[in-house]
C-alpha cells in the first residue's frame, strides 16, 4: 500500500496521502439562500479527521440562477464567505487541505429558460430541461461570476478551487461539440469558455492558490478529453480530476480487458498526455483497488466519494488495516437528500457496535 499513503504536494499544498474526498453535494442540510449550515461544517470536519488526504468541497454555485438544486451551497455573494471560512478552518484544524468546486448548472438547472452554449433540450431524471443559446454578454457575465467566486474562495481560506467542467453542467456543455454547436469563437474553440475563466482567476489570486478542473474524459470522445486536458495544461491548470462528461452526449470506450470503470481508463490516458497531477474516480471501493489503480495507471490521486460517505474514517481504516465499509451502490444514492438513508453507513455502524459488544463481553 506504499503509494496510497505516499505524501505529496500540489504547488505549496501538502497532502498526506493519495486519498481525496471528491465533491459530493448534500442538499439535506442546505437552505435556499445557499449559506453554510453547522451540519455542513461538521460533515467536512469529520471527513478531515478521518485522515483524508484532500477534500474537494461539493459543487458550490457561482450564480443564484445557476443552481442544480434549490438548497445547493452558494458562493455568489460576499455574505457567504463567513460560513465557507468556517468549513475551511474546521478542515485545516484537522490537518487536511481543502479545495472548493465552483459550479454553474447550465441546462441542468432548476427551471425556466436555462443557460446553454446552444439551443438544446434533454430529459434529466424524467424532467425536460430546455436550454437557450447564451448571448456573448451572458457568457461574459457567468465567466465573471466564476472569477469572483474563486476570489471569495481564496478570501474564505480555501487552498484552491476546482472548476466543475463535467457531468452535464455549463462548463461541460461548452466542451462537448454535440451540445455546443455555436458558430462563434466559443464554438470554434470549445475550451475557450473555461480557458478565459482560468486566465481571469489566475490574474486575481496569489500564485500559490491552486486552480484545477474536473473534466469529462470522454467529451464526447477520449481524444477530445485528451485535447482539452492538453490545452488547459498549456494555460496553467494545476490538476485535472477526470470524471464522465455530458452523459448521453458522450462515447465512453475502454479496452475490454481494462478491469475498472471507463473513466479511470480515460484518467490513465490523460495522465500519459500531460505532466500536471491527474485524479481518477468512479467505483473505487477498497484500498487494494485504489493501490492497484495508482500502480497500473500512474495517476496521482484516487477519489473515494461514496466510500467516504459510508465511512468518514475510510482513509484511517485503510491505513490501519481495518474494514473500510461498503457502499451498496443503491440504485439511486439518496445520501444527498437524506444522509440518514445511507444503508452502507447503517451496516458499518451496526458491525462496529456488534464488535464493541463482543469485546465488552470478553
Ligand atoms: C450523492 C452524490 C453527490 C455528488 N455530488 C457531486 C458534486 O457536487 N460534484 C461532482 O463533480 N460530482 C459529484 N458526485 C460524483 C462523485 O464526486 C463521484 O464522481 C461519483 O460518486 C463516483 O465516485 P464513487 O464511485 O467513489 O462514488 C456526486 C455523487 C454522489 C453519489
Ligand atoms: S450505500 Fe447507498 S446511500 Fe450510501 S453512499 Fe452507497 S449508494 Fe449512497
Amino acid at each position: 500500500m506504499k503509494k496510497l499513503f505516499d505524501p505529496w504536494q500540489i504547488k505549496t499544498v501538502k497532502i498526506k496521502n493519495r486519498i481525496c474526498f471528491p465533491p459530493v453535494v448534500c442538499y439535506a442540510w442546505g437552505t435556499e439562500d445557499g449559506y453554510v449550515t453547522q451540519e455542513n461544517v461538521e460533515h467536512y470536519r469529520k471527513v478531515a479527521k478521518g485522515q483524508t488526504g484532500l477534500i474537494i468541497q461539493e459543487a458550490t454555485c457561482v450564480d443564484r440562477n445557476g443552481k442544480l438544486a434549490a438548497n445547493q451551497l452558494g458562493i455568489w455573494e460576499d455574505g457567504q464567505i463567513k460560513g465557507l471560512s468556517e468549513i475551511a478552518d474546521a478542515v485545516h484544524k484537522e490537518g487536511c487541505p481543502i479545495f472548493i468546486q465552483i459550479h454553474h448548472a447550465g441546462v441542468s438547472g432548476l427551471d425556466g429558460e436555462l443557460a446553454c452554449p446552444s439551443d438544446y433540450s434533454f430529459y434529466k431524471d424524467g424532467v425536460k430541461k430546455a436550454g437557450k443559446e447564451m448571448t456573448i454578454e451572458e457568457i461574459h457575465k457567468v465567466q465573471q461570476e466564476f472569477t469572483d467566486a474563486a476570489v471569495r474562495a481564496w478570501k474564505a481560506g480555501y487552498d484552491g478551487v476546482e472548476l466543475h467542467g463535467c457531468h452535464q453542467y455549463l462548463m461541460c456543455e461548452f466542451f462537448n461539440r454535440w451540445v455546443n454547436r455555436r458558430q462563434d469563437a466559443y464554438g470554434e474553440h470549445r475550451e475557450r469558455f473555461a480557458v478565459e475563466i482560468l486566465r481571469a482567476i489566475k490574474e486575481k489570486v496569489p500564485e500559490d492558490f491552486v486552480v484545477g478542473i474536473r473534466l469529462g474524459g470522454f467529451e464526447p470522445r477520449l481524444e477530445d478529453g485528451v485535447r482539452h486536458a492538453r490545452v488547459l495544461e498549456k494555460e496553467g491548470i494545476d490538476f485535472i480530476d477526470v470524471s464522465y462528461g455530458f452523459s448521453g452526449e458522450d462515447d465512453p470506450k475502454a479496452p475490454a480487458d481494462f478491469p475498472y470503470e471507463k473513466c479511470i481508463y480515460a484518467a490513465a490516458q490523460i495522465k500519459r498526455a500531460v505532466s500536471v497531477p491527474v485524479f481518477a474516480v468512479n467505483g473505487i471501493t477498497d484500498p487494494e483497488m485504489a493501490q492497484d489503480i495508482l500502480e497500473r495507471t500512474d495517476v496521482d490521486m484516487i477519489d473515494i466519494a461514496r466510500g467516504i460517505i459510508v465511512n468518514h474514517n475510510w482513509a484511517r481504516d485503510a491505513m490501519e488495516g481495518r474494514d473500510t465499509g461498503k457502499c451498496l451502490h443503491c440504485r439511486r444514492c439518496l445520501w444527498c437528500e437524506n444522509p440518514d438513508t445511507c444503508t452502507g453507513r447503517k451496516i458499518l455502524e451496526k458491525n462496529l457496535q456488534r464488535k464493541k459488544e463482543f469485546i465488552d463481553n470478553l
